[in-house]
C-alpha cells in the first residue's frame, strides 16, 4: 500500500470519528436511560455484575483487535483490493481499532468500581503496578499503548512521513500477542476461550506468513 493509497481514503478527517463517536454515546445514553426508566432495578449494580461487565468488555475488545489486526494485514498483502475499494477496507480497520480502543479503555476503568480488585486510577496507566497478576496485566496497559498508537499515527501520515507511520504501524503485532498473552493468562475466562484464542492467534501467524511470502515473491519478480 502507497501513502497516495492512503491519503486518498476518505478517513482523512478525524473529525467524522469523533462524530461517529458521539452518535454512539448518544444511543448507548438513549437506551440506558430507557432502560433505567422502565426496569429500575438494573440500576442497583452487584459487584458479580461489574465483574462480569469487565470479562465481557475484555473478551469484545480482544475479538475486535483480533479482527482488526487480521483484516490490517490482510489490507496491507492486497488480498482484499479485488474485493473491496481500499478506502472501504481502511475505514473498517480504523473503526476496528477504535472500537477496540474504546471497549479495552472500558474493561480497564471498570477494575475502579470493583472491589473483587483493588486498582487505583494509577495502576490502571503505569504497567506492572497493579495488584492482580501485574506483569500480565501490565501486558494488556502496554498493548493498549501500542494500539493507541498505531491507529493515532494514521492520522499523522502527511507529517512523519509513511516510512515512519509504517515502522511504527509494525507494533500492531506486538500489541496483539502482548494482548492475547494478557487475555489468556489474566482472563477467568481462559478454558472457555481457549479455543478462540487459538484460532485467532493462528488467523494472524497465518495472513502474517502469506504477507511475508507475497512480499518475498514481489521483490524477486522486481529484480527479475
Ligand atoms: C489498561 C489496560 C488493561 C488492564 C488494566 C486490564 C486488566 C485486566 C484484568 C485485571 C483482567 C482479569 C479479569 C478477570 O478475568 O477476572 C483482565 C482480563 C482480560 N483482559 Fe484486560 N486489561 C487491560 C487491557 C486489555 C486489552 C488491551 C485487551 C484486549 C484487547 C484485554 C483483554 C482482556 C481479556 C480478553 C481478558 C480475559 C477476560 C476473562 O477471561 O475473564 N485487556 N484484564
Amino acid at each position: 500500500m502507497t501513502s497516495s493509497n492512503l491519503s486518498s481514503s476518505s478517513l482523512s478527517s478525524p473529525l467524522r470519528w469523533v462524530a461517529y463517536t458521539l452518535v454512539m454515546a448518544l444511543l448507548i445514553a438513549a437506551s440506558a436511560w430507557l432502560t433505567a426508566r422502565m426496569a429500575p432495578d438494573v440500576l442497583t449494580v452487584s459487584n458479580e455484575t461489574i465483574w462480569y461487565a469487565i470479562r465481557a468488555s475484555g473478551n469484545v475488545a480482544y475479538l475486535l483487535l483480533a479482527a482488526s489486526t487480521v483484516w490490517g494485514i490482510m489490507l496491507s498483502s492486497k488480498i482484499l483490493k479485488r474485493w473491496i475499494p481500499t478506502a472501504v477496507a481502511l475505514d473498517l480497520h480504523n473503526y476496528l481499532s477504535w472500537l477496540a480502543i474504546g471497549l479495552s479503555a472500558l474493561h480497564a476503568a471498570l477494575l475502579l468500581a470493583s472491589s473483587y480488585f483493588d486498582y487505583h486510577l494509577l495502576n490502571l496507566f503505569v504497567p506492572f503496578t497493579g495488584p492482580f497478576k501485574p506483569f500480565w496485566v501490565g501486558l494488556g496497559i502496554i498493548g493498549l499503548y501500542l494500539m493507541i498508537l498505531t491507529t493515532v499515527t494514521f492520522y499523522l501520515i502527511e507529517r512523519i512521513g509513511y516510512i515512519a507511520f509504517h515502522r511504527i504501524h509494525a507494533l500492531a503485532y506486538l500489541a496483539f500477542v502482548g494482548s492475547l498473552l494478557h487475555s489468556i493468562v489474566a482472563g477467568t475466562d481462559t478454558p472457555a476461550m481457549a479455543p478462540v484464542y487459538l484460532a485467532t492467534g493462528l488467523m494472524v501467524l497465518f495472513v502474517t506468513t502469506y504477507r511475508i511470502l507475497s512480499m518475498g515473491q514481489s521483490q524477486s519478480r522486481s529484480s527479475n
